[in-house]
């Protein structure tokens, strides 16, 4: 195990829920969570926290050596919907917070290193579904043009240098606990909020768009499944494929509607339709399932009951 693991990022939608399970396995003291902005209560108060610019390698440096650091996992990024506003400065922070940790761990101040990719990396010309491991990849989005040369630098660290790299593609994460920010597959749990609060919504990608979607709590189980499994068996060093669910806005909706009868949803596109259309349907994860044992645990309507209850307790605490 780990002489201590840093999270970089982990005021964020993954980083938060992260950390608070790797703490959980770990042990508080062993997981520092970094972030530019401070994050949640339960995160701030769990154990060590620093205030960190991931593109500021001093800064990083500074604190690898500090706590004695072994294991990054860099979950700082710019997301596909704001990167579409500010395209340049989300190459250099999705970028620069890479090479960072991959050249700390060429210099073998950290042993191990987790980076997520995303679904984003595929573009309008892959085959929409049931999508490969290996196909075109002709990312449309800033966002996915970053991941995609950021999948080609980790195995190329990983072949000239041996650097421990991991990495996932995930596909749209659904939680409660933080807000997501700035992504494509937002409105997957905007809905929630707005179906308890005013038992409709408004989406702003159409119908019968289906996208790759995940509970967070599968998210992070294969996360951490992949950085505990033996270095043998992790052969993608650029990323991984993984997938659980598929459904589009309606689908969603339908399972919504079976706890809340009146809910009613409407659809009004707007920017984000183009780059949820330049994404896959679904994805085959079959490389993720035979190499470390991927396996899903939540489908659309275990979701559902999950997301309702949490958001609704949410929702009670603020009253
Ligand atoms: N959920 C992300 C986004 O929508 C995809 O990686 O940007």
């Amino acid at each position: 195990m780990a002489t201590s693991i840093l999270v970089i990022g982990a005021s964020g939608q993954i980083g938060t829920e992260l950390t608070l399970k790797l703490r959980e396995i770990y042990g508080n003291k062993k997981i520092v969570a970094s972030d530019i902005r401070e994050g949640t209560e339960a995160l701030m108060e769990s154990g060590p926290f620093e205030v960190l610019d991931a593109t500021d390698l001093q800064a990083v440096t500074k604190i690898v050596e500090k706590h004695d650091i072994s294991e990054v996992y860099q979950m700082a990024a710019m997301l596909s919907a704001t990167a579409e506003k500010h395209p340049m400065k989300a190459w250099d922070l999705n970028m620069e917070s890479l090479f960072h940790i991959l050249n700390l761990a060429r210099e073998k101040k950290i042993k191990k290193v987790f980076w997520p990719s995303s679904i984003a990396v595929f573009g309008p010309n892959t085959p929409k579904n049931n999508t490969p491991q290996a196909t075109i990849m002709e990312p449309a989005t800033v966002y996915g043009i970053s991941k995609q040369a950021g999948e080609r630098w980790c195995d190329y660290f990983f072949k000239k240098y041996g650097v421990d790299v991991r990495s996932l593609r995930y596909p749209g994460i659904i939680s409660y606990k933080t807000q997501p920010g700035g992504g494509t597959t937002d409105y997957a749990i905007e809905i929630f909020h707005q179906a308890l609060k005013n038992k409709k919504y408004t989406s702003f990608l159409s119908e019968n768009t289906a996208l790759p979607m995940m509970y967070m709590d599968d998210a992070i189980q294969a996360t951490i499944d992949l950085m505990e499994a033996p270095a043998e068996k992790v052969k993608i060093r650029s990323s991984y494929n993984l997938a659980a669910i598929s459904f589009s806005p309606a689908e969603l909706a339908g399972s919504i509607k079976k706890h809340i009868s009146e809910f009613e949803i409407a659809y009004k596109p707007d920017f984000r339709q183009e780059i949820a259309d330049s994404w896959p349907s679904d994805i085959d994860d079959s490389r993720a399932r035979e190499d470390w044992g991927w396996k899903h645990k939540y489908n659309l309507d275990g979701l559902t009951k999950k997301m309702l209850a949490g958001v609704a307790e949410q929702l009670k605490i603020a009253e």
